[in-house]
């Protein structure tokens, strides 16, 4: 055969494979609003950027018929490519060929790209589209998802993993997400869950639709399991682009530096909306987009647990990642879920080199019997372990409030904060002045003419004995007491002058984190 018919033949086998489960199955795919595989691939990475790998691989079912089928590179496109000129392996199941259902050769095929780019130092983006285990394939589908699970597992703070839920994820196959840094949920499309509908109803006789018990929203809103919520794949698309200019390559680097030379962020000038009234709310992340580079800020996580703000931003370049109590949110308490999240997000930015920026205004932990009994002494003690562990430049500044173990637990002084600064109007005290007042002068104001004028008085004697910045300064627990529009220089300071900061834990196989 001649160089041309061998060219020809290859041709021909690769247009096969490329039809993936054929024009119906593709038209099936879009009436759902859905892109193919193939597509998602091409609209996420650079143009021309894309090398696929393993086209010609079949799968290796014999039961059940499957000997006779073929299942065009078994339901799963992997490769590299380039995001933003950054490099990635990728893959993308094909839901068009036997529902993207995860036989052992596909799980071959996703476990060999998880291996190139642990080897090769890269992010990996994995792209959801499946019925879940391969059922004709039996044990084989399940040793796959556990060969997944466990590369998972060891290039969890090695590499960045991203995942893309777009259709079906479900059972077993939501592990897999779980286990990865970042998961991107799409309206409509994305559901994940770990036992369906029809087995609820048949179990416990509840009836749920698909989109109700693990639809985007819920998982963005309610579960916390997804990261990143969007409209559509476009959106979700230009969303994993912003995010990857974010972080390194892998944990052995920093995120690139992108500096601008006059960033703009004059229009969120701090006197614009930090109120006069300390009992007013505002929005934080007006606080961080007056000290970010252009004022950007990638928020993450936005809809779950919105008490706390987490993202990234660039401060003259470099990569920070913030942590914040929203006082717009039940003033911007730790609770559960407020927890987790940060706790989560501070280890990730520690694993991958992101210093820490932490704005605190926060009356504490969230008291009552529903938190109790939720486990806040457990999920609440995470935030204190992420902090504390994390060797990371750590810089706080204290906006406002920050009582009792609130206090402690955003990145205090004690926990081993490189910088904490203070604005005149930060109070730092055991607990706001009202309830201060009413314990310790509790005898006082019963025995007054007037309780409630005695009261007013002590409360007034309170705050301002305790309830400013200048106490734990003269403990050397906060550094400076700075100015709030010096707030962005202070932070490119401590930036700079950190940027060599080597802190070595002590020596373990690794911690007990109260998981
Ligand atoms: C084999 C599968 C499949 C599967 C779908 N297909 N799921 N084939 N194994 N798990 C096939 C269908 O037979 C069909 O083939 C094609 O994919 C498209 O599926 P449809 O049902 O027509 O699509 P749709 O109506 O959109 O429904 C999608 C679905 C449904 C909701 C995902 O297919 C479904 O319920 N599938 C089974 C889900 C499941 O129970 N999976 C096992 C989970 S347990 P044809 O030839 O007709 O086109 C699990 C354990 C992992 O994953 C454990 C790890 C620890």
């Amino acid at each position: 055969m001649s160089i041309r018919s061998k060219t020809l033949e290859l041709r021909r086998r690769m247009s096969d494979a490329l039809q993936g489960g054929g024009e119906k199955a593709v038209e099936k795919q879009k009436a759902t609003g859905k892109l193919t595989a193939r597509e998602r691939i091409l609209s996420i990475l650079d143009p021309n950027s894309f090398h696929e790998y393993d086209l010609f691989v079949e799968h290796s079912g014999r039961e059940f018929g499957m000997d006779k089928k073929y299942l065009p590179g078994d339901g799963v496109i992997t490769g590299t490519g380039t995001m933003q000129g950054h490099p990635v392996c990728i893959f993308a199941q094909d839901f068009t060929v036997a529902g993207g259902s995860l036989g052992y050769m596909h799980a071959k095929k996703i476990t060999k790209i998880m291996d190139h780019a642990m080897k090769l130092k890269v992010p990996l983006i994995g792209i959801n589209d499946s019925g879940g285990a391969r059922i004709q394939e039996g044990v084989n589908a399940l040793a796959g998802y556990g060969d997944i699970f466990y590369r998972n597992t060891a290039a969890s703070g090695v590499i960045p993993q991203i995942s893309v839920i777009l259709g079906p994820c479900a059972g077993g196959a939501v592990y897999s997400p779980a286990l990865t840094d970042f998961v991107f949920v799409v309206d409509k499309i994305s559901k994940m869950f770990i036992t369906g509908p029809e087995v609820i109803k048949s179990v416990l006789g509840e009836d749920i639709s698909q989109e109700d018990l693990g639809g985007a929203r819920v998982h963005a809103e309610i579960s916390g399991n997804a990261h990143f919520f969007a409209e559509s794949e476009d959106e979700c698309f230009n969303q994993i682009k912003k995010l990857i200019n974010y972080i390194p390559f892998n944990n052995t680097r920093k995120a690139d530096a992108i500096p601008v030379k006059n960033p703009k962020t004059k229009e969120y000038k701090v006197e614009n909306f930090f109120p006069s009234d300390p009992k007013k709310p505002y929005d934080v992340r007006n606080i961080i987009r007056s000290v970010s580079d252009n004022s950007d800020f990638l928020e993450i996580q936005e809809l779950f647990a919105p008490n706390i703000v987490i993202g990234f931003g660039r401060i003259n370049g470099e990569t920070v990642g913030y942590v914040a109590n929203q006082p717009l949110c039940m003033a911007g308490v730790l609770d559960v879920d407020s927890s987790d999240k940060a706790a989560r997000f501070i280890r990730y930015c520690n694993a991958f080199n992101i210093p820490l920026v932490t704005l605190v205004d926060l009356p504490g932990y969230l008291p009552g019997i529903d938190q109790e009994y939720a486990g806040v002494i457990r999920h609440g003690a995470k935030i204190l372990y992420a902090y504390s562990e994390a060797t990371v430049p750590k810089i706080t500044i204290i906006l406002r409030k920050a009582y009792g173990g609130g206090y402690i637990a955003m990145c205090s002084n004690h926990l081993k904060a490189d910088f904490v600064f203070a604005w005149p109007t930060a109070e730092i005290a055991v607990m706001g002045p009202e309830g201060a007042a009413n314990i310790i002068f509790r005898n006082e104001i019963m025995s007054a003419d007037n309780p409630e004028d005695m009261r007013q008085k002590k409360i007034a004697e309170y705050r301002e004995k305790f309830a400013n910045p200048y106490v734990a300064a003269a403990y050397g627990y906060v550094d400076a007491v700075i100015k709030p529009e010096e707030t962005r220089n202070y932070i490119i300071h401590a930036l700079k002058i950190s940027a060599n900061k080597a802190e070595v834990s002590p020596a373990k196989k690794h911690g007990l984190p109260p998981f």
